[in-house]
């Protein structure tokens, strides 16, 4: 299906993203990345305050951890269904989910923007970190409203600005002391921020077809990479992430050097756990319209 904005194929270069590059790195540091996100995930799910039985949309549910969490959440009488564009992160999802066969959940392969819900399908879609990677986000969220039921809700949780978030600007400081800085993004681009701008983030939700749109800014501290050392957080960050794609086309010894000097940087922010380092999100619910207004 061509997209909005040409005549690629929908979501086309995040597909390829997340089939080719972040997904493999996705799947190599799994537990790392749930230890980083998982806590801020669950506060997001306690905003969405599912209730046992519910039928709920992980929308671009990764390697399945939100997934299996929603699936403890609403129960055996419940059900979730996850979906994702990147096959290497569905295949550990559907490993990690064979592990629990008392849950109620399945995955599916599906671009949220474009796949064919069943409508009404959902009493709730949720996401964590999975909607800030649409070419037409209006087109997207209106999709996903599709699915919902007449009174079904939406909840994630995303990212607010770099700037705001020291867990991904501090390390990427450190790296531009060695190499150029990453080249700045469009407002909105698809990518972490592109929900970043709430304003832009209820027009877009709004246009959507969502009311009772709000946004709860959320500041919470988070591991760096999980529970571990600030060498392991500083190997992880220049294999994977931000500072990794700044150093892409650099040589082995600035890649080395990068790590220990961010080693050194982070090792202040260790407590006694892991790197703990402060981050901004926003926690974004929303009502499905019940009449669409198309
Ligand atoms: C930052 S990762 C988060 C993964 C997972 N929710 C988690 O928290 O571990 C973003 C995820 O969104 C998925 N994604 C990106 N665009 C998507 C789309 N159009 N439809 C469905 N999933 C998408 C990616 O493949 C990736 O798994």
């Amino acid at each position: 299906m061509p997209s909005a904005a040409g005549d690629a194929p929908t979501n086309a270069a995040q597909i390829e993203y997340w089939n080719d590059h972040a997904g493999p790195n996705w799947v190599s540091f799994n537990a790392q990345l749930d230890g980083q996100i998982g806590a801020i995930g669950k506060i997001a799910m306690d905003r969405a305050a599912l209730k046992a039985g519910q039928g709920v949309l992980d929308i671009g549910c990764g390697c399945g951890d939100s997934t299996l969490e929603l699936a403890r959440r609403v129960g055996p009488e419940g059900s979730v269904r996850g979906i994702d564009i990147s096959a290497p992160m569905l295949a550990l999802a559907e490993r990690r989910a064979a592990l629990e066969p008392a849950l109620r959940l399945e995955f599916k392969r599906l671009d949220a923007q474009t796949a064919d819900f069943p409508a009404g399908a959902f009493a709730h879609a949720f996401s964590r970190f999975g909607v800030m990677f649409f070419d037409d986000p209006v087109a997207a969220f209106a999709n996903l409203r599709k699915a919902l039921k007449a009174d079904g809700r939406l909840t994630f949780i995303c990212w607010r600005r770099l700037e705001e978030n020291p867990w991904m600007a501090i390390p990427l400081g450190v790296a531009s002391d060695f190499v150029a800085p990453p080249e700045a993004m469009p407002p909105g681009a698809p990518g972490p921020f592109a929900l970043a701008d709430g304003d832009r983030t209820k027009q877009i939700l709004d246009a959507a077809g969502y009311r009772d749109i709000a946004l709860e800014a959320l500041d919470e501290p988070l591991y760096l990479s999980g529970p571990g050392t600030a060498a392991a957080a500083a190997a992880h960050a220049t294999r994977m992430g931000p500072v990794a794609r700044v150093l892409a086309e650099s040589d082995e010894d600035t890649s080395r050097r990068v790590e220990a000097a961010l080693t050194e940087t982070l090792a202040p922010y260790h407590d006694g756990t892991g790197v703990r380092m402060d981050s901004a999100c926003w926690i974004v619910s929303a009502q499905a319209l019940k009449q669409h207004p198309e």
